[in-house]
């Protein structure tokens, strides 16, 4: 790609126009997209490594952690810990936030919320993993604690994901439009290669996990029957399906040619609030929708308006095309006609 605009390059650049929160932005965005950087080479791999299994251990969620998701945590706090930008940090893999040790400069301005291996049971299949991450302001002194984390979506100041698939792309927002970027392989950096991504407000295509149909409340069945009735069904067009198993593949297809995503809270799943979590997947992947001209609901409410209970709440999603997302948000709302 000829004169192709790196990461840092775009970075000063919406520095000067003032769409970073403060001048440390830049530094504190490389950061975060060296460590990502890293976890690719990690994830890369592959069998390589001999690190493709999974551990005895549970995570916090009561899921089997794989050696990559020890792996790839570790390496996000190491790296992102020493910029001295975060106050405090928080991970799907660690009950409770990690705190900096004082070494490494703990009085920085913002908190650090991740998840390092989004879609880690697609790491022995080669196919697409990611890692998320969200980023609020800190106003209080070092050492924050579990309420200083527990701010709504909208409070973000910076959200984004690194997806490892065919190539490594990382993909962001300070609020002034969502971008994406692409690694360079032979120069190792990240250059601007989709500029103000945006999801079309009308779409053909859903993302579910149909093997839990019986499962679905009535507003999710009705909607996913009306895709799948096609032209001759109430909403008059033909659905194509997609599922990736890795809610960042999910989201990029959405950025990259439209869709819907949809993972609800079902029977089994509703004393847990969902599936996805709401701190470091449903908020960030909400922000980065929005600014690309979508939609994202829990189906009752915007999801950046929730306020969390708990470090690692889960939620409903729906998210992505406006119309659809609106149509489906109205199926929820307790005078819908359920026919
Ligand atoms: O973090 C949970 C996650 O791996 C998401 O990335 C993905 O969208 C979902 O779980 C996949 O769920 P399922 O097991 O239902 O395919």
């Amino acid at each position: 790609m000829m004169n192709a605009m790196t990461l840092h390059d775009f970075l000063q650049n919406e520095q000067q126009q003032g769409h970073l929160p403060d001048a440390e932005f830049t530094d504190l965005l490389q950061s975060i997209a060296e460590s990502c950087r890293q976890i690719a080479r990690a994830v890369n791999r592959g069998a390589l490594t001999g690190n493709m299994g999974s551990l005895d251990s549970e995570n916090i969620q009561g899921e089997t952690q794989k050696e990559l998701d020890v792996i790839t945590n570790t390496i996000f706090l190491e790296h992102n810990q020493r910029s001295g930008h975060f106050a405090g940090m928080a991970s799907e893999e660690m009950e409770l936030p990690y705190e900096i040790p004082a070494e490494y400069g703990n009085a920085g301005k913002y908190l650090l919320l991740f998840d390092p291996l989004d879609g880690s049971s697609n790491v022995n299949l080669n196919a697409p993993v990611g890692t998320i991450f969200s980023i609020l302001s800190h106003h209080g002194k070092a050492s924050p604690q579990m309420a200083d984390f527990l701010q709504a979506g909208d409070a973000q100041v910076c959200a984004g994901y690194a997806l490892y698939g065919t190539s490594t792309m990382l993909v962001l927002t300070t609020g002034f439009g969502t971008h994406g970027f692409t690694l360079d392989e032979e120069k190792q950096h990240f250059v601007l290669t989709h500029h103000a991504m945006q999801i079309p407000a009308d779409t053909q295509e859903f993302a579910i996990n149909m093997s839990r149909q019986k499962l679905w409340d009535a507003p999710v069945k009705r909607y996913i029957s009306e895709c799948l009735q096609g032209a001759e069904g109430p909403l008059g067009k033909t659905f194509n399906m997609r599922w990736m198993a890795a809610m960042v593949a999910e989201v990029h297809r959405l950025l990259i040619r439209g869709g819907i995503f949809i993972y609800p809270a079902d029977q089994e799943l509703r004393d847990k609030g969902g599936k996805l979590r709401l701190m470091y997947e449903a908020n960030p992947m909400s922000f980065l929708v929005e600014q690309a001209g979508g939609l994202s609901t829990t189906g009752d409410q915007r999801m950046m308006e929730v306020q969390p209970g708990s470090l690692h709440q889960r939620v409903p999603v729906i998210m992505g095309a406006r119309h659809e997302v609106t149509r489906l948000q109205g199926y929820h709302q307790p005078t819908a006609d359920a026919s």
